[in-house]
């Protein structure tokens, strides 16, 4: 095992543990991360329970701790209320109390839920994230946003529930199916753009050397760009933990995207629609006149090289209502994140009407 570790200081504190082989000694750590514990419920699914579960659960039982394990049928569909107190019922047969502790085993979906499960069992217990997808490792495993979908909209109910530990087993992502993984590098992509000009030059070095599709066979520089990233999240989580200020900008493409993603009935994932949100935004700022013609061409260049799209045909109609129906909209003013500069994000408030000649503008 060789490891790495950043800090989170959230109104909980708590380490994010980077590297190969961690799995085999997630006992160790979990038993680090919540000594109280003495029972653990591990939460997975049907696709990452038969790869992980066993090496993870052992490790647990070896540490001492007393196991159940609670397998849902992957997918986003399974994000709901009865998933959930599925495993509210798994912990309270087991007979957990508020010392005992969650262990979320999987992608962003999993880590929302359990994180969800662990927010409101008993007012609130402990949760490890043992996150397995690249978008779960650089995203949605570190800052506490849990939750689950409604029929009315995603993500509509949920609690901000920060994990007592984050484990992240790089080793994990080389199971990923390629077009999860090229999702993942979607966020990826915008930790660059908005915050990281030095991961910026080693994924355009990376490009320039014809290995961009390639990335998820490169262990050490996969580990790298993941370390990187988590310390980017972790910065801003730690200014603006509940995402009233800094932390929107990492909602960067997202405006956008959520509402591509929404419209295509969620067949289009995630990361797909943020790669095409941001090479919209990146359109609307160039043709304002916002953006030099160096950057514009970097930054479209580098989405497409990373194989994901830089473009959909939305209209600024649809892309205005779909944002005037946002969870994240503040009264009627859209707060949008733009990128001009490489690195450098800026919350920029526009109306309905200033957004559509914006958008217009491309
Ligand atoms: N909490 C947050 O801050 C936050 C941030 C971003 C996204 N999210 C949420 O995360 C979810 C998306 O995350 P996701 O893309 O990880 O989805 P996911 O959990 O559905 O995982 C994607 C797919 O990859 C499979 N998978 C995961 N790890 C694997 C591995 N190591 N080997 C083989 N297959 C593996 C899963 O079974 C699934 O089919 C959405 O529900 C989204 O709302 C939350
Ligand atoms: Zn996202």
């Amino acid at each position: 095992m060789s490891d790495n570790r950043i800090h989170v200081s959230a109104s909980r504190e708590y380490d994010v543990v980077i590297g190969s082989g961690l799995l085999a000694d997630s006992g160790k750590l979990v038993a680090e991360a919540v000594p109280k514990a003495t029972k653990l419920l591990i939460v997975s699914e049907t696709n990452v329970a038969p790869l992980y579960m066993d090496t993870v659960a052992s490790s647990l039982r070896e540490a001492g701790f007393e196991v159940t394990e609670y397998v849902f049928e992957a997918g986003e569909k399974s994000k709901n209320i009865d998933t959930v107190a599925g495993m509210w019922a798994s912990m309270a047969k087991a007979g957990f109390t508020r010392t005992d502790a969650v262990i979320a085993l999987g992608g962003g979906v999993t880590g929302d839920m359990a994180g969800f499960a662990a927010a409101s069992f008993l007012r609130g217990i402990r949760v490890v994230q043992i996150p397995t997808s690249l978008l779960a490792q650089v995203d949605a495993s570190v800052g506490g946003k849990t939750g689950i979908d409604l029929p009315e909209g995603k993500n509509q109910v949920g609690a901000f529930h920060q994990p007592s530990m984050v484990i992240e087993d790089t080793d994990c992502l080389k199971t990923l199916p390629k077009d999860k993984f090229t999702e993942g590098m979607g966020e990826v992509l915008k930790y660059a753009f908005i915050m990281d000009t030095k991961l910026y030059d080693k994924l355009a070095i990376y490009a320039e050397d014809g290995k961009a599709m390639d990335l998820q066979n490169d262990p050490a520089a996969l580990a790298d760009i993941v370390r990187r990233c988590v310390e980017d999240k972790a910065e801003v989580i730690a200014e603006d933990e509940h995402d009233t200020g800094r932390r929107q900008i990492l909602n960067y493409g997202h405006t956008i995207g959520h509402v591509i993603e929404r419209n295509s009935g969620y067949t289009k994932d995630h990361g797909i629609c943020v790669a095409m949100g941001m090479g919209i935004m990146t359109d609307c700022c160039y043709a304002a006149g916002r953006m030099d013609k160096d950057t514009y061409g970097k930054m479209i260049g580098l989405i497409n090289s990373y194989g994901l799209p830089a473009d959909d045909d939305i209209t600024p109609d649809d892309a205005v209502s779909g944002a005037m129906n946002d969870k994240k909209k503040r009264g009627d003013v859209i707060s949008l994140i733009l990128v001009n500069k490489i690195g450098e994000a800026e919350i920029v408030p526009m109306t309905p009407d200033e957004y559509h000649d914006f958008l217009t503008g491309r």
